[in-house]
């Protein structure tokens, strides 16, 4: 006679599994994955031949193969080469061309980048693809994930042509050879990916140290439970570069997660650029029960409008898109509300209703730091649309008092002094703008620099700053 299986599990083994699961591979299941969680814990127990649910899982506890294995059976692992190909050609485009460009980059030294989570290896495949098809040989790729099935997977380089549905057939051609109805890596595109067991969810700080310049972590921190998935972020934050990017999934975001990263935007593509200097060393977790306030996609594709419409000073047709836009009429609690809230006061401004610019702009002040610059920005332009200079002297510099680093609140503040008559004071202050313009962030010069870009921006500072020394 067959030897009986385990008993089915109690709802407390049930229980001290999701905990387990949350604790040590940092995923979280909502109630309708319950049964599909006691499912599993019931297979790994017998494939474990563990007598009991309860010998399962005290063995769980201890073994990291055992977790590797239950990541496999846990984690979704759909993925595809080229999928989201806008983050691709950003990553080209803008990042890489900013990262090369760098003062502070060593003579020679080729992209570094990471696809974490990478799943059976499309991703990172198709970021070497990139590297080889716009000129970057020497890059070097890292292909990490929890899941060691799916890494010998990727380590064979061997595709359906499901994985291949969004590579060009001129791509397919340069880069796979086919074999019985696979696609196969060429060699030397797989020799240039380097695949890596390692857990997100793990402290590692010998891994996690500054050397990427960018890094993808798409479609992974949506399994992760709010306090673990900030854990991630800070150590996705310590693996970057200063100055270094993030891309997300689509459905993903740090709003509300961390102030350590910026928002940015190309061609309606979001992706995180790292500050060059983060504020801060830990990152917010947010607490159980307050979850990060997600933005649905609609709310998001309505923002890259916006800040599009921003773009073409079309200021009431932006006014009209945001306003769509769902955001509680308190102070903000997370960054997404935060950066709506901002440039619906700004909207709000230049559209003359300075008392709906004033009331956001009071409820953003209560966040402190660059976000309260922000804000008195928004409370001097007010003031000056309401034609009291004085004001908006007061506010400009409340605003670089806030955060020393503003480079518009510097050079607005020069140009306010010097139609006072302090030439002194307004030639310092251009001179700290131009200092700073190179580093100020995209979304500021867009809504604090009169529609002038970066470019002519800085050479108004630099022809009034030397004027004033000569
Ligand atoms: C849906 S796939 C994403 C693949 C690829 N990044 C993409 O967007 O196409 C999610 C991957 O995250 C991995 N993953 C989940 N938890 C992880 C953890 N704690 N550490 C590392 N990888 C993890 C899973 O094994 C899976 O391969």
């Amino acid at each position: 006679m067959g030897r009986a299986g385990p008993a089915g599990p109690t709802d407390d083994e049930s229980a001290r599994f999701a905990a387990i699961v949350e604790h040590r591979l940092g995923l979280t299941f909502g109630p309708t994955d319950r049964a599909r969680l006691t499912q599993v814990l019931l297979q790994r127990t017998t494939a474990r031949q563990a007598p009991t649910v309860s010998g399962y899982l005290d063995s769980l506890e201890r073994s990291g193969e055992e977790l590797s294995a239950l990541a496999g059976a846990l984690t979704v692992g759909e993925t595809y080469f080229l999928r989201q190909a806008e983050q691709f050609s950003v990553l080209t485009r803008t990042v890489l061309t900013d990262r090369l460009a760098r003062p502070d980059r060593p003579e020679g030294a080729g992209p570094r980048l990471l696809s974490a989570g990478c799943a059976s290896g499309e991703e990172p495949y198709s970021l070497a693809i990139t590297m080889r098809d716009n000129g970057y040989p020497n890059a070097q790729i890292i292909g990490l994930d929890v899941n060691p099935q799916a890494l010998a997977k990727a380590r064979a380089g061997r595709y359906t042509s499901w994985s291949m549905r969004a590579v060009p057939p001129a791509v397919q051609r340069r880069w796979f050879d086919q074999e019985d109805g696979h696609f196969l890596v060429k060699p030397s595109l797989r020799e240039s990916v380097e695949f890596r067991p390692q857990n997100l969810a793990a402290a590692d700080p010998a891994f996690w140290q500054p050397r990427f310049d960018a890094i993808f972590c798409r479609n992974v921190l949506m399994y992760f439970a709010p306090a673990a998935m900030a854990q991630v972020v800070q150590r996705l934050a310590d693996a970057l570069l200063p100055g270094g990017y993030l891309f997300l999934g689509s459905a993903e975001t740090l709003r509300g997660v961390t102030d350590d990263f910026e928002l940015c935007e190309t061609d309606g593509c979001f992706y995180y650029r790292l500050s060059d200097s983060p504020r801060s060393a830990t990152v917010r977790v947010v607490p159980r029960g307050l979850p990060a306030r997600r933005p649905s996609g609609p709310d998001r594709e309505s923002f890259g409008q916006v800040l599009e419409l921003l773009r073409a000073e079309r200021f009431a047709a932006a006014l009209g898109v945001i306003e769509l836009i769902d955001v509680p009429a308190v102070p903000p609690r997370s960054l997404w509300d935060t950066e709506v809230m901002l440039v619906r006061a700004m909207l709000l401004a230049h559209a003359g209703d300075l008392s709906g610019a004033g009331r956001d702009a009071h409820r953003l002040l209560g966040r402190g730091g660059a976000v309260a610059a922000d804000a008195h920005g928004v409370l001097a332009t007010c003031r000056e649309a309401d034609s009291d200079e004085r004001g908006a002297l007061l506010h400009w510099n409340a605003a670089v008092d806030a955060d020393p680093g503003f480079a518009l609140g510097h050079l607005h503040l020069g140009r306010l002094t010097r139609f006072g008559g302090d030439q002194n004071t307004s030639d310092r202050c251009y001179e700290r703008a131009a200092q700073l313009l190179t580093s100020e962030s995209e979304r500021r010069v867009l809504l604090f620099g009169g529609g002038f870009d970066r470019e002519a921006l800085l050479s108004v500072c630099r022809t009034i700053s030397r004027a004033g020394r000569s």
